[in-house]
């Protein structure tokens, strides 16, 4: 297992663990339609690794332009994190998040059955969970409903891959499951870009130490959690790319699909997370407690034994690292990656 087809590779996440990849010795090769990334993001990759990743910029929805990249690669696994994500805009523009994420992961399906590439590693999340009755979140917990049309996206393309793989012998789905990635690369080359004011939490506070925005809104302190503020599982991005990596070995195995949640077992309040970025950062967050935000749900937080006991992965960075490199990225890229 060599060469991986990373599709959304200029993103966030995708970018991350590109680096990860060529890290530990993979030859990545990036699509990605840069609807929310920057094509700058190769060079900062390439100053990181020293590696220039092959690119194709093109639509993964479209299954002529994506054909051209099976017909001209030897593609040995896929890691698929092309798709749209933001919740809000989901609910407004729910036929574009429908057509997009599930869109593209039929049209790879399709691609992969007709050129033999039988392993692909899916960026699912937490988020199909729903609102189950207990913490931790186990990966044999239901599946059924999320709050949102990007949620029920993810829910449906893993349905689509576990039926896909059930019946086509030798075709693997690995569904990866993650709590709230934050965070980013030590340089402080790559990290997270949100368009606009952003919607998670992590970025607002970084634009308010930054003084793009005055304060942060807190959004409920009247939740049943630690003070009341809702609690989630914060994974630097960087352990979340090494979670992919090790993902990769599991292919040697034999199954049709299978689901890891990837995320630190650990809960932080939203105020704990503040007071964490101001002791690690050594600036203040002004923040106001507001109304809760419809559709947020109280507590959230992964039980991640599974990964660990079959990957023989598990998180290493601290949330303090998580504040420092946020800090970090932000911090040297006040406008942005250019
Ligand atoms: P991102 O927006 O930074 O990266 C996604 C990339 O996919 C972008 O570069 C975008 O340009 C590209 N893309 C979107 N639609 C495409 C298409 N049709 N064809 C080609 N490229 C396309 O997001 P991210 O945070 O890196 O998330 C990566 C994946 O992980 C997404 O599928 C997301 O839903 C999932 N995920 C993210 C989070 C999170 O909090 N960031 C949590 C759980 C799951
Ligand atoms: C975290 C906590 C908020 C902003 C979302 C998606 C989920 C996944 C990750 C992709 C909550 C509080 C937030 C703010 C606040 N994405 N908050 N003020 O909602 O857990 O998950 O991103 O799969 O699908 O729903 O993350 O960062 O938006 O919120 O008080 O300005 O911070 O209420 O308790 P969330 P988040």
């Amino acid at each position: 297992m060599k060469n991986i087809l990373v599709t959304g590779g200029t993103g966030y996440i995708g970018s991350h663990t590109v680096v990860e990849l060529i890290n530990a010795g993979y030859n990545p090769i990036i699509v990605d339609n840069l609807s929310n990334s920057k094509i700058q993001v190769l060079d900062r990759i390439k100053t990181i690794t020293g590696v220039d990743v092959k690119f194709y910029k093109l639509d993964c929805t479209k299954y002529d332009e994506f054909e051209e990249v099976f017909k001209n690669e030897k593609i040995d696994a896929v890691i698929h994190f092309a798709g749209l994500k933001a919740v809000g805009e989901s609910c407004q523009k729910p036929l574009l998040y429908y057509e997009n994420n599930v869109g593209s992961a039929i049209v790879l399906l399709n691609l992969m059955k007709k050129y033999d590439v039988k392993n692909v590693i899916f960026s699912s999340s937490a988020t199909v969970y729903g609102e189950p009755k207990s913490v931790p979140f186990y990966e044999y917990f239901e599946v059924n409903h999320a709050t949102n049309p990007y949620g029920e996206t993810k829910i449906m393309i893993e349905r689509i891959m576990q039926d896909f793989t059930k019946v086509n012998k030798g075709f693997k789905a690995i569904l990866l499951r993650y709590f709230n990635p934050i965070g980013a690369h030590k340089s402080g080359l790559i990290g997270e870009e949100p368009v606009g004011i952003p919607n998670n939490l992590m970025p607002y506070i970084t634009q308010v130490a930054i003084g793009k925005l005055e304060y942060l809104r807190v959004f409920g302190n009247d939740y049943d959690t630690v003070d009341g503020t809702g609690v989630r599982d914060y994974i630097h991005v960087v352990d979340l790319a090494l979670g992919h990596v090790a993902s990769l070995a599991k292919f040697s195995n034999d199954f049709s699909w299978i689901a890891y949640n990837l995320g630190t077992g650990k809960g932080t309040s939203v105020l704990e997370l503040v007071n964490a970025f101001e002791k690690a950062n050594n600036i203040k967050i002004p923040y106001k407690i507001v109304e809760r935000r419809p559709g947020d749900i109280a507590i959230s937080y992964a039980n991640a034994d599974k990964a660990k006991k079959d990957l023989g992965w598990s998180t290493k960075y601290n949330i303090i690292d998580c504040c420092k490199d946020s800090w970090n990225f932000q911090n040297k890229n006040p406008d942005g990656i250019k």
